[in-house]
């Protein structure tokens, strides 16, 4: 028993587990007990309470952890299960990569992988010290019934020695595989991180964030999980199996031995894990019962004055009784059924144990019968071990090590039901990561990508151009979205695009900046197609101030210098300076250190557009994207950061969004969209001259400013305009 219950201090039951395992697991009632299984120190299991954040260090609450943390995820199981997900060699083997082969990440990569074969060595050390040790103490017990205490004594310190480095073995696999773990932690999270950040900007529009970042937390934690119960514990626990029934086939040359313990050892698998999952319903069910009941009683407390109003306390005690002897009875069902489970485990390990040992007698009677028939006296050892090479059979000794093979075998075997259960949850867990990873990123660099040039040279005076564009988002139908369009953009230049919500604007600035690939049509870039240069160095070229700006949730220093992380203390204030800010940031008593709040709620619409522009100015761009940059923001408001994008337009080549035509009448060349196409193109001027949509718009803006005569004109302004 002692033995017992020191093997629940193996790696699976660890603290780490636990806290791992706890943060997952979450209570819908605000400190509501938890139920969980406890692995008792027979191996079995039993059901208990216990306050989800407590962090006990005893190896019972390391059991309990675990089963925990995957009773709560068990509601999530039949959602997840349904998902049609496949979990692809391809994808299992980048996962585990890191684990079996890391790459750098504080160490080095030389150190990591080293530290990852030394846990195998590990591994197969601690497993050699255990299949050999009961051969020793057999070979002890040999040479004590022969009498030769010399041999027994020596044998006797083999067998101690190779138990302490059997220990030595598995602390040092725990401590190894800790380093191990934490570099292909940091590295998977690295690996998922990037993918994310490689997928296209209609994934992420479409994703539910929260869902994401579970898929990520809980397939790293899946990862690991997989390594320390499948790959570490799980699959050399079976070859220790196999490697006992070749023992016992082989070196004690008795082939009925080998096979009844396959046999065994097979039944004991199948039924653990066919009781496991039987067992699952009941567990699902403990679950439910025990929210029920707290929810009950949170829900008649909290309406308690509704329950004095109507003098229900009666109704509520009986619904609140029911309750809580529904959750009774499936502890009733847990506990009962986890009984049966470790009697018929138990069962089976005897059976297994006794019919062995019979066998071994058995082996020791041929062996006793061939030493009398050829001479010797039953009482004399010494005689009957001369003989033996030729006699054959088994001795006293084999008797002693086939109790301490089955033994030690069967002991880790106790705790299948709930490393099975483990193994698959985190395989659940991975599929949802491997779905994850298995998204593939629309835009990519084309094999032979080169970085954007600097100048155009067949035509130094065009920075970009539109050629014949058509482009649909991939959940738009096709004759939706632009249907073809074309313009130049002359270099140092500003062109201003105008047209009713929906018109495209948006998404051809998008096409600019490559977050979509055109379907037709090309957009050049300094005379070189996007597709054709690196992704880097277009998007290094191009600053974007978009409507709307959301900031990191740090000093406005920081967010400023997101946009050259290099850049020194004077840049910071020239760009503060030219952005309009310096006004603003004197006025606070933190200045540029000040916190701007989630996404930068703190700021008001105009001082994030002014931040946002210093941010562009520093990263200093030869292109610049203005997407309604003002037109969130008042008119007062608008003029003061107006002059702010001016200074950031000065002397590169602009793209100006805009519905305020005000704003961008200065432009050297204005694209009126309509409906996906190039309705006109020109100056203000010319564009007056045309008398057509942007005329109409030009003239609606001024009865604007010179206030609306008819409301009717207004809403007809509203419409086509986005105000
Ligand atoms: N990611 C998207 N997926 C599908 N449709 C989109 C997406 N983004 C924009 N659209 C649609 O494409 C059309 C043009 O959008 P956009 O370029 O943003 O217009 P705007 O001219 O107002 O900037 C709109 O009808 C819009 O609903
Ligand atoms: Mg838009």
């Amino acid at each position: 028993m002692a033995k017992k219950s020191k093997e629940l201090s193996t790696p699976l039951l660890s603290d780490y587990d636990v806290e791992a395992v706890q943060k997952k697991s979450s209570s819908p009632v605000p400190n509501k007990k938890a139920v969980g299984e406890v692995t008792d120190s027979a191996g079995g299991k039993v059901t208990t309470h216990s306050r989800n954040n407590s962090k006990s260090k005893s190896d019972q609450q390391g059991a309990e952890g675990l089963t925990n943390g995957k009773e709560g995820n068990d509601t999530n199981d039949d959602k997840q299960e349904k998902k049609k997900a496949r979990l692809s060699f391809k994808s299992l083997a980048l996962m585990l990569k890191p684990y079996f082969w890391p790459d750098k990440t504080a160490s080095s990569a030389m150190l990591n992988r080293t530290l990852a074969l030394l846990t195998w060595v590990c591994v197969v050390g601690a497993k050699l010290s255990s299949l050999s040790s009961p051969i020793i103490l057999g070979r002890a017990s040999t040479a004590l019934s022969h009498q030769l205490y010399h041999d027994t004594a020596k044998y006797i310190v083999v067998y101690v020695a190779i138990n302490f480095f059997g220990v030595l073995f598995k602390e040092g696999q725990r401590m190894l595989y800790l380093k191990v773990s934490q570099a292909a932690f940091v590295q998977l999270s690295e690996i998922v991180f990037k993918h994310l950040h490689s997928l296209s900007l209609d994934w992420h529009l479409n994703k539910k964030l929260g869902e994401v970042l579970r898929s990520m937390d809980r397939g790293i934690q899946a990862c690991d999980t997989l390594m320390q119960y499948l790959f570490l514990w799980l699959i050399p626990a079976f070859i220790e199996a196999i490697a006992v029934c070749v023992i016992f086939a082989l070196y004690f040359n008795y082939l009925p031995l080998g096979i009844t313990m396959f046999v065994f050892v097979f039944v004991y698998i199948v039924y653990t894990i066919g009781i496991t999952t039987w067992r699952k319903k009941f567990r699902k069910n403990i679950t439910k019962t025990d929210n029920d009941w707290h929810d009950k009683c949170t829900d008649s407390l909290v309406n308690f004055e509704t329950v004095k109003y109507f003098t229900a306390e009666d109704f509520e005690k009986k619904r609140f009784g029911e309750a809580v002897k529904k959750y009774q009875i499936s502890n009733v069902q847990v506990k009962a059924s986890m009984s049966f489970l470790n009697i018929t485990q138990s069962f089976l390990m005897q059976g297994a144990l006794g019919t062995c040992l019979i066998l071994a007698t058995i082996g020791i009677k041929k062996n006793s019968v061939c030493c009398v028939n050829n001479g010797c006296d039953e009482e004399d050892a010494q005689c009957c071990a001369t003989l033996n090479e030729s006699c054959g059979g088994m001795e006293l000794g084999d008797f002693v090590a086939v109790l301490a093979f089955v033994l030690n075998l069967f002991q880790p075997l106790n705790y299948l039901g709930s490393v099975y259960n483990a193994v698959v949850m985190a395989v659940i867990d991975l599929r949802s990561l491997s779905e994850l990873l298995a998204e593939n990123p629309d835009v990519i660099d084309a094999p032979d990508a080169f970085k954007l040039p600097g100048r155009n040279m067949s035509n130094p005076d065009i920075g970009v151009e539109f050629d014949n564009v058509v482009f649909h988002y991939p959940s738009q139908p096709e004759t939706k979205g632009l249907k073809g369009i074309s313009f130049k953009m002359r270099r140092g230049t500003t062109t201003a695009i105008v047209g009713t919500t929906g018109a495209g604007k948006t998404t051809v600035s998008r096409l600019f900046f490559r977050l979509y690939d055109v379907t037709k049509g090309a957009v050049k870039v300094n005379g070189s197609d996007v597709r054709m240069v690196t992704q880097k160095s277009l998007r290094g070229s191009i600053g974007v101030v978009p409507q709307a700006t959301t900031m990191f949730n740090d000093s406005i220093r920081a967010n400023i210098m997101y946009g050259r992380h290099n850049a020194s203390e004077e840049e910071v204030e020239k760009v503060v300076e030219a952005a309009q800010l310096s006004g603003f940031i004197n006025s606070l008593p933190e200045g540029l250190e000040t916190l701007v709040g989630d996404r930068g709620l703190k700021l008001s619409g105009g001082e994030k557009q002014r931040v946002a522009i210093a941010r562009c100015l520093l990263k200093d761009p030869p292109f610049v994207i203005l997407d309604e940059a003002t037109s969130s923001l008042d008119t007062i408001t608008e003029n003061s950061v107006q002059e702010a994008l001016d200074v950031l337009g000065s002397d590169r080549t602009c793209l100006v969004i805009a519905h305020r035509l005000g704003t961008i009448k200065n432009a050297d060349n204005i694209i009126v969209l309509d409906n996906g196409l190039v309705l006109e193109e020109g100056t203000h001027d010319i564009l007056l001259q045309l008398n057509g949509k942007y005329a109409d718009m030009w003239n609606m803006q001024l009865h604007n400013t010179a206030g609306f005569s008819s409301r009717s004109n207004l809403l007809n302004f509203e419409e086509q305009n986005e105000i």
